[in-house]
């Protein structure tokens, strides 16, 4: 088998906490207080001591939750640990932040123990809209912290953009599009809203409050992939969009992870979930996938913090699957991106060679209009991104 006895180069940290919880959102996070924060940081230490030696990560991702909301202590705690296991060398190192809670003393100590791209959680630059989400920052302080990281340094920043919101018009959805673009980040990833069960936004749904208009959603989209390839962006994924260029000196950065296709400012860390590389995933809830088998924390931070006082990782579930299985899903994942697969490196991660096992499922996406099929590997065509999970299910074994 191709996988590893190498060390693993992803690792994901989740950060369990939030100042307040937004209406639509089933990420794994509570309002919390101090105490337990202090407690988390020391078993996340604890945590990321036992898995030091098999780790050396190109590409680090913190992400919640709300990362942001640790303070300068309990950053610099983590962060001192993370240099003294060797963990500070990542090419691609992101931290998640609440536009509420960035400040420069934060921004520039992030930046100095080797942080390198931030991702900012925006999602409308329409005050009511903001409102009706449940989230805790205003349009002035998304401006506001986006400046701040500029002034530390940051040089790669990405911002998280909501669209189908209950009450958004193809106005506001273009507003919003037009300021974030002006902003010149360097990352833009987008989210159709998802109705959560045990949110809010779910139960307003249910109780008949909530208006789904599917169209709109779609001319939505539309909008979004014409506006961001316009000003520059290039779509490399269903919903991610990255430039090739960083804005501020014009350099080009390192082009990621072999494929020239994906273009420069690319998440490196999310390209290597996408496809199916290996990560260490840390923190309540997290999920890791090392040597085959994927593993979950507990989703509950005191459970989580007992175990890891104990010496213990917080394991709650191991899956392993077939190899097979697990080449289809790999599969799968990577047609997400607008790259698609390229057959020597789906080779190479899987030992399976995607021509054999999935000539007729390719054949029939290419007949649909749905795939396309080059020299050197298979991808979704434009039409087919669209539709990515239905095609991405003919993958699965
Ligand atoms: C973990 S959060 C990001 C960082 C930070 N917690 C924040 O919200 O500012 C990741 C992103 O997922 C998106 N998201 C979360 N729940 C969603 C849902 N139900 N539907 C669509 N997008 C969602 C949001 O855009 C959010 O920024
Ligand atoms: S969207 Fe972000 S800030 Fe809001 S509850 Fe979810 S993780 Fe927390």
């Amino acid at each position: 088998m191709p996988e590893s006895s190498h060390s693993v180069e992803s690792l994901y940290v989740h950060v369990p906490f939030c100042a307040q919880k937004c209406s639509y959102c089933a990420f794994y996070s509570e309002a919390s207080s101090g105490e337990l924060i202090n407690r988390y940081v020391a078993a996340l230490v604890r945590e990321m001591e036992m898995v030091a030696d098999d780790l050396k990560p190109r590409t680090i991702f913190f992400g919640g939750g709300t990362p942001s909301l640790l303070n300068l202590k309990q950053w610099e705690q983590v962060l001192r640990a993370m240099e003294r296991l060797n963990l500070n060398r990542a090419a691609e190192w992101t931290v998640e932040c609440n536009p509420a809670t960035v400040s420069l003393d934060k921004a520039k100590l992030l930046r100095d123990f080797g942080v390198n791209r931030i991702s900012m959680g925006v999602q409308s630059l329409d005050e009511n809209l903001l409102d009706r989400l449940g989230r805790i920052h205003s349009r002035e302080m998304v401006f506001k912290s986006f400046d701040i990281l500029r002034k530390a340094g940051f040089e790669n920043i990405n911002l998280d953009l909501m669209f189908a919101i209950p009450t958004q018009t193809m106005e506001t959805w273009q507003a919003t599009l037009t300021e974030a673009i002006a902003m010149e980040s360097e990352h833009l990833s987008t989210y159709e809203v998802i109705y959560e069960e045990d949110t809010p936004l779910f139960a307003q749904l249910k109780a008949g409050e909530i208006d789904v208009n599917e169209d709109l959603a779609c001319d939505m989209y539309e909008e979004l992939v014409r506006r961001t390839v316009n000003a520059g962006f290039q779509q490399y994924e269903i919903a991610n969009f990255a430039r090739e260029r960083n804005s501020g000196n014009g350099e080009t950065a390192k082009r990621g992870d072999g494929d020239p296709e994906i273009p420069a400012f690319a998440c490196r860390h999310n390209v290597n979930y996408w496809r199916g590389g290996s990560f260490h995933g840390l923190g309540p809830s997290a999920t890791g996938y090392v040597g085959g088998v994927r593993t979950k924390n507990w989703s509950n931070t005191q459970m989580y913090c007992d175990q890891l006082e104990k010496g213990k990782r917080a394991i709650e579930s191991r899956e392993e699957l077939a190899p097979l299985a697990r080449a289809g899903e790999t599969a799968a994942f990577g047609l997400r991106m607008v790259a698609g697969w390229p057959f020597q490196e789906f080779q190479k991660t899987t030992g399976h060679d995607l021509r054999q096992h999935w000539a007729e499922d390719m054949n029939r996406l290419i007949e649909q209009g749905w795939g396309k099929l080059r020299e050197d590997r298979f991808q979704l065509t434009e039409q087919g991104l669209r539709f990515a999970d239905s095609a991405a299910e003919m993958f699965l074994r």
